[in-house]
């Protein structure tokens, strides 16, 4: 057990998917996993082991925001084993080609600060996507009908964002989509050694303030999950 994960080590799997959001966790596990168990209720930071065509899986939320990802992060890296570690999450849109519903394969995240920029000092340290899961979630999402763009994204410690002039240089300089979590998840797994990648659908567009319904949503969770899975066992 750690601080914040309820679990023993054999819990969890080598391979996590984390939303952001724990009951997404739960609908995410109960949907796609074989014998799903509940390994984690901390915080009602809720966490599930199961099998995905054979292959050990755990789906665990990672909250909002880098601070909160952190934390679950450096536990399930450093506590539990994990190797590979994909965040399943929602994005806005900072490009006119990029649309609603679209979805996005992080190869990087830009920043203005992570949890570990103080450890970087004045090392602008650049996060990145691991090549190998990047390359097969492409797959995965062609193999399903799906283009995704893929490229840089800006992981902001706001979502109540107040500097506009900031999001105009994001777009001039071609950043694909603003969320809050991949800079420090892609940074955590660097410094452990494990493979991280981010699969985003886009859930509102910054220069349109178009957003899609929740029962969108929810199909566009589907097919992260499913890229996901198919990128983490190819
Ligand atoms: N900003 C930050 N994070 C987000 C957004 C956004 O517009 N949409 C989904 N996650």
């Amino acid at each position: 057990m750690t601080i914040h994960i309820g679990a023993e080590p054999g819990d969890i799997a080598e391979t996590v998917l984390m939303p952001g959001d724990p009951m997404r966790a739960q609908w995410a596990a109960r949907t796609f996993l074989d014998s799903p168990r509940q390994i984690n209720a901390v915080r009602g930071m809720l966490g599930y082991t199961g099998t995905w065509r054979g292959h050990p899986v755990t789906i665990h939320g990672s909250g909002m925001g880098m601070p909160s990802l952190s934390i679950y992060a450096n536990e399930l890296l450093r506590d539990f084993g994990v190797r590979t570690l994909m965040r399943i999450g929602s994005c806005g849109g900072m490009q006119p080609h990029v649309g609603l519903r679209d979805v996005i394969l992080a190869m990087t995240a830009s920043s203005i600060s992570t949890p570990s920029s103080s450890l970087m000092r004045e090392l602008r340290f650049a996060p990145c996507a691991d090549w190998g899961l990047l390359r097969a979630a492409a797959q995965a999402a062609e193999t399903r009908g799906i283009t995704p763009h893929i490229g840089g994204i800006y992981s902001s410690d706001t979502f109540y964002d107040e500097r506009p002039d900031l999001n105009d240089q994001m777009t001039r300089h071609g950043t694909l989509a603003v969320e809050m979590e991949t800079a420090e998840l892609y940074t955590l797994a660097s410094r452990y050694g494990a493979r991280a990648l981010s699969v985003l659908t886009v859930s509102d567009h910054l220069l349109t303030g178009d957003a899609v319904s929740s029962a969108d949503r929810e199909t566009g969770f589907s097919a992260m999950v499913e890229i996901a899975l198919a990128a983490a066992f190819p």
